[in-house]
């Protein structure tokens, strides 16, 4: 891979490749119960872009600029009244839509604020969690992913602190079932926490599928046996089954080229498959992937996965790695990026954009639950 490749698959930005190709999706940026009527205003960056997200006091969203239009003050020191948010330098309001409502100290005639557009986004609640689309209208629909739409359990979030570095260093991980047998079983086994760490794949398959890719990995020994592996979604989701019921979406949002937070959204399945009520927003864990001294712990499986996605630096430079045949789901998950990239420049929707919401009611990984 040359370095010009590296940062067409790498770069987040505005008008850059890869980031246009992410701005075909919906990204989960933050947890609806953070925003309460005492703090409705939060700061977020997405892709590159520094935005300011707010729940207005009818219960809406809005998610606009940080920088005012006229002279760059903060929106999010602004005030939500009169239909949106009002600078705080000198009162100008704007509209969810990024519309300039009022001017107070221009002209009644003045046609300047039909003259402008603040950058403003749509922003969708589901399951608790906020989610942004930065890209061209109108939007696709958010993918009825199992988690997201089944009824028979409970839903749980998960927010991981933010890392420095590129997003997908921490995709590829989903594409790279190697990675267990050091990664997480032999440092679990050196901490005392698992009586082995041998356990190694004998081959590995991948699969394109509608979503992305599905792994298979086959074991020998008298046990042998294959197992379907953890779905890669398309382009930066991971799909994780456990055996016992739970399944979690593990979504690496992308702030900027060099920063990358992962939320988790879990759903644990009812026993006997009944419905279940559940509150509007679900219960939310903050992660602590660090000790003290700011090293990573590595005594859970995402602590163990930061170290290695952080310590590649901000950006892998890729134009000097190494891959090896065990790398095969690394390379594909490049090509699918390249390929749908292109798709994007030639005006197409890339793959996994859903526009027709009576096409899929639920989206379920057939073979791993
Ligand atoms: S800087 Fe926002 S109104 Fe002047
Ligand atoms: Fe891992």
């Amino acid at each position: 891979m040359t370095r010009e490749e590296n940062d067409e698959l790498t770069q987040v930005g505005p008008r850059t490749p890869g980031g246009e190709l992410l701005r075909r999706y919906w990204h989960p940026i933050a947890v609806a119960a953070e925003l309460t009527p005492e703090r409705p205003k939060k700061r977020v960056r997405l892709l590159g872009e520094d935005l300011v997200i707010y729940r207005d006091p009818d219960g809406g969203y809005g998610l606009v600029a940080e920088q005012c239009l006229h002279r760059g003050a903060s929106l999010y020191y602004g005030f939500l009244e009169d239909g949106g948010i009002r600078c705080p330098y000198h009162g100008w309001l704007y509209d969810k839509t990024g519309r300039c409502l009022e001017q107070p100290f221009e002209p009644a005639q003045s046609i300047l604020r039909h003259t402008i557009l603040l950058r403003a986004y749509p922003v969708e609640k589901v399951r608790g969690l906020l989610f942004a689309y930065l890209g061209p209208l109108p939007t696709p629909i958010i993918p009825p992913w199992d988690v997201i739409a089944r009824g028979d359990g409970t839903r749980r979030i998960e927010i991981h602190p933010v890392l420095t570095c590129n997003w997908l260093q921490m995709q590829e991980t989903n594409l790279d079932p190697t990675h267990n047998t050091f990664l997480h079983n032999k440092t679990a086994y050196v901490l005392g926490l698992r009586p082995d760490w041998t356990f190694r794949p004998i081959s590995l398959e991948f699969e394109v599928i509608e979503w992305g890719v599905i792994k298979r990995r086959a074991f020998g020994g008298d046990n042998g046996y294959r197992e379907e592996g953890h779905p890669a979604i398309f382009p930066n989701v991971l799909r994780h089954s456990s055996g016992w019921g739970p399944i979690d979406l593990h979504f690496r949002v992308p702030i900027d080229d060099t920063h990358t937070q992962t939320f988790w959204l879990g759903f644990d399945p009812s026993p006997d498959g009944s419905l279940l009520e559940e509150s509007e927003d679900p219960p939310s864990t903050y992660i602590e992937l660090k000790d003290e001294e700011g090293n990573f712990h590595m005594r859970s499986f995402p602590s163990q996965d930061s170290m290695a996605w952080e310590t590649q630096g901000p950006v892998r430079d890729r134009s000097v790695e190494h891959l090896g045949a065990a790398d095969k789901g690394v390379a594909l998950w490049r090509q699918l990026l390249k390929e749908n990239i292109e798709k994007v420049k030639r005006g197409e929707d890339p793959i996994g954009v859903i526009r027709d919401p009576d096409k899929y009611r639920i989206i379920s990984f057939s073979a791993s639950k």
